[in-house]
């Protein structure tokens, strides 16, 4: 990205050369006005994108002015410059919205580092921007729900390396979405038009996946009885996916990093290795460091595969995904079974909430598929769900007034967890009078973890 360009306003002259000089120096479009009138002049014919304001000015003071520049470009960025020990100042000019604010005398070191950081972030807020977009655009077909941070990660680093052709591997656990990310990889690089091949190799016999990837010649053995090409040279110009690849046996692992090496394969039986352009993608579901670490797979191979490794976290850790998930495949099963149902119990939705998804986004959706086939009435209601499974239900032996006491603890416990720790809405939710619920928190020592 270009350095950024910004407008320096600083009624003293040479304080204002100096930072001026300083900054074209580090490459900076720097620019200077001497007075607030200059400087909203200036701000109007040209597209600042920060700007380092004295709290001080001649004709007005640096509050009103950020206000101003605020109201014209709300995404500017405003560094205010303060006298030493005025903090009330600097804690003004943050709440009127500036994103910095330095002391004088200015340490140089200190402005440039301010400066980078804010480039760094309004770089990430643009790289969000195209990303959206880029998603939008290209997957109307192939939808990816997300609104986690983690994965919004992942989303981000499947367009950075889509374009290149670097091999990566997409772990994570069963049903997280990893032949999403492929296809998603394939969708938005260069080798869009071209194949993309995939072999599950855990689901094929381990002497049928050999020729199944490298293909053979006619009467390479016996029942060879013509050239079969194998699924590398299938996807070549395009992207091959090797899904469970921590499943495959030492032989093929070595014949695959030759593959790996030198670009080329040799089907069964032939005598010349065939060149092949293909990207590779594997997934897996193992922990590989720890294949490694036994002897099970080749570290070799490993940290060819593993030159970008996209972690896809299981849905336990993203449960803001949940609710978008739950009406995503809604909708589609509720147009593909032709059915009417309009939507969830409130019951329902805190169900699906709560679970604990072994099977992640995969579990999630055929959960919502079976409710949406077998429900009769016209929301999805709890009797639709699986039951959540109890853990450690505690026994209902022993004395009553504490088994009482230790059940009222952790409903209210888990009412405030679930509702932000906001008190009213904890005891609507538990049916208890705000009154009681504060009373019992005292008495129980509840705190918030
Ligand atoms: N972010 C998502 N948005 C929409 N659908 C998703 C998302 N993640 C997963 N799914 C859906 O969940 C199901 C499982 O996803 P996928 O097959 O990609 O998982 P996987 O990690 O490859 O699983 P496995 O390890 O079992 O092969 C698919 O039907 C997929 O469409
Ligand atoms: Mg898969």
């Amino acid at each position: 990205m270009d350095r950024a360009s910004i407008l320096i306003v600083e009624d003293e002259e040479t304080q204002r050369s100096l930072l001026g000089g300083l900054l074209k120096k580090e490459g900076y479009g720097a620019q200077e006005a001497g007075d607030g009138g200059t400087a909203i002049e200036m701000f109007k014919d040209n597209p600042f994108e920060i700007v380092l304001l004295d709290y001080k000015l001649p004709d007005t003071d640096g509050l009103t002015l950020l206000k101003r520049f605020k109201e014209m470009n709300p995404e500017v960025e405003v560094i205010m410059i303060t006298a030493f020990g005025s903090i009330e100042n600097a804690v003004e000019a943050l709440k009127g919205g500036a994103s910095e604010y330095l002391t004088k005398p200015i340490e140089l070191n200190d402005l440039l580092f301010k400066i980078r950081k804010i480039e760094e972030k309004t770089h990430l807020v643009y790289e969000n921007k195209i990303l959206k977009e880029t998603l939008k655009d290209r997957f109307k077909s192939e939808e990816f729900i997300y609104s986690s941070e983690k994965m919004h990660e992942v989303a981000s680093l499947v367009v950075r390396i889509a374009k290149t052709d670097s091999t990566c591997i997409i772990a994570g656990e069963s049903g997280v979405g990893k032949e999403i990310v492929v296809n998603l990889i394939h969708a938005l690089s260069d080798r869009r038009d071209q194949p993309l091949v995939k072999v599950n190799c855990a689901a094929i016999p381990e002497t049928l996946l050999e020729s199944e990837l490298f293909g053979y010649e006619k009467g390479a053995f016996t029942g060879a009885y013509q050239r079969k090409i194998g699924k590398f040279e299938l996807s070549n110009k395009g992207t091959i996916f090797l899904d469970e690849i921590g499943d495959i046996s030492p032989l093929l692992q070595s014949k695959l990093l030759r593959v790996i090496q030198e670009r080329e394969v040799e089907r069964l039986g032939g005598l010349h290795p065939v060149k092949v352009d293909v990207r590779i993608i594997a997934a897996t579901n193992k922990n590989l460091d720890e294949e490694v670490k036994n002897g099970t797979f080749r570290e070799d191979l490993y940290y060819r595969l593993n030159v970008v490794k996209i972690h896809i976290p299981p849905l336990r850790e993203r449960k803001e995904d949940i609710p978008l998930l739950m009406d995503f495949f809604f909708k589609r099963f509720n147009d593909k079974h032709k059915r009417n149902v309009k939507g969830f119990t409130r019951e329902a939705r805190d169900m699906l909430i709560k679970y604990d998804y072994s099977g992640n986004v995969r579990e999630l959706e055929n959960i919502i598929e079976r409710a949406l086939v077998l429900t009769r009435g016209e929301y999805i209601s709890k009797e639709d769900l699986p039951p959540i499974p109890d853990k450690g239900q505690p026994s209902l032996e022993g004395n009553m007034n504490e088994l009482i006491e230790a059940m009222e603890k952790r409903m209210i416990t888990e009412a405030l967890a679930n509702n932000d720790w906001i008190q009213t809405k904890a005891a609507s939710h538990l049916g208890l009078s705000e009154r009681m619920l504060r009373y019992k928190i005292k008495k129980y020592n509840i705190m918030k973890k």
